[in-house]
């Protein structure tokens, strides 16, 4: 009898012991697109600060930039089978994985900061971060915004849409990227981000848009010299993070870890505010030439909007998934 309690009791302590043993240390794998000083790169610092700070130190991250741990896309396939913690990469790279999150890459769509912030934040965000999870197995957990896609090229100045003509524009392979610039009357390239600036180099494309801050960051000024401000997409870049990872964690830790996002993503915003001007001027330093569109840029909008939104409508979720976005930034609805 004696000898049976004490077996109880001993069992009772180990299982008191499993469970209260600490979840282990973890030091997560952050896969990043882009260099050093981009807008990426300051999201995956504030996280890795506020995940060491909301941890008591225990759990840190590592950022791996300029895509050593492979192309953007790449990075998504590699969180989805749990081989990779987490990546920082642009929107357009995760919408082949799960449609809807194009409702974020359709031309014209979000025309500012404050718009970019209202929906990544609000239930619009909430909702594309469950289909990420569901269609790609990845959780979005913080945003990182870049800024408007300009246009950039080594040739000539770009102002109208029939200047265009002629020149070979690489884009993400991101089906809503290649439509617009069809819209627009020239046949891009698709290329992955990590083989860009080469492919900008080797002259292979001549030109590729990206905010201001990934184009210093990755000093294309090196081998592009014509900007154009178009306004056609505002660069939203997500941090996800491996469900399958996610869900190894215990409770406190996902706290924690979704904590951690939403400082990185105020991080992100904070940067853009205090950096995005002092980054243009480094540009028109370098010797960049910066133009606006013509007739503020009205052809270029007419014609995106016309041939893209409605060719996209089915995968996005329906016209009703793009309305409910144009109202949530106080917009009217098609
Ligand atoms: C792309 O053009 O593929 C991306 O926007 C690159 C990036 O992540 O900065």
């Amino acid at each position: 009898m004696i000898k049976s309690l004490s077996a109880a009791a001993a069992a009772a302590s180990v299982a008191v012991l499993t469970l209260a043993a600490p979840a282990s240390a973890k030091n997560f794998k952050i896969a990043v697109g882009d260099s050093g000083g981009s807008s990426q790169e300051a999201t995956g610092l504030g996280f890795v600060k506020a995940l060491e700070e909301l941890s008591g130190g225990k759990h840190t991250a590592t950022l791996f930039l300029n895509g050593q741990l492979g192309s953007e896309q790449d990075t998504v396939n590699e969180a989805a089978i749990g081989t990779l913690d987490m990546s920082l990469l642009a929107i357009n790279n995760i919408t082949p994985f799960s449609p809807t999150v194009g409702v974020f890459t359709l031309p014209y769509v979000i025309l500012s900061l404050e718009d970019a912030e209202k929906l990544t934040q609000g239930p619009i965000g909430q909702e594309l971060t469950e289909n990420t999870i569901n269609d790609a197995g990845v959780r979005i957990i913080a945003w990182t915004y870049t800024g408007f896609r300009v246009l950039t090229n080594s040739k000539k100045p770009v102002k109208s849409v029939a200047d265009l003509e002629g020149l070979v524009i690489r884009v993400p392979k991101n089906e809503i990227m290649i439509d617009t610039y069809k819209a627009w009357g020239i046949s891009p390239t698709p290329m992955a981000w990590s083989e860009t600036f080469a492919g900008l180099q080797t002259k292979v494309v001549d030109g590729q848009d990206n905010p201001y801050t990934t184009i210093n960051a990755m000093k294309f000024y090196e081998v592009q010299k014509y900007v154009t401000n178009i306004r056609y997409i505002f660069s939203i870049e997500p941090l996800i993070i491996s469900e399958q990872v996610f869900q190894e964690l215990s409770p406190e830790d996902q706290e924690i870890v979704l904590e951690a996002g939403k400082a990185a993503t105020a991080a992100s915003a904070q940067f853009l505010r205090d950096k995005e001007a002092e980054i243009k001027q480094i540009l028109l330093d370098k010797g960049m030439q910066i133009d606006d569109p013509e007739n503020n840029e009205q052809e270029f909008i007419d014609l995106a909007t016309a041939a893209v939104w409605p060719k996209f409508y089915e995968s996005i979720g329906g016209v009703e998934k793009l309305n409910a976005v144009l109202v949530e930034i106080g917009r009217d609805p098609v």
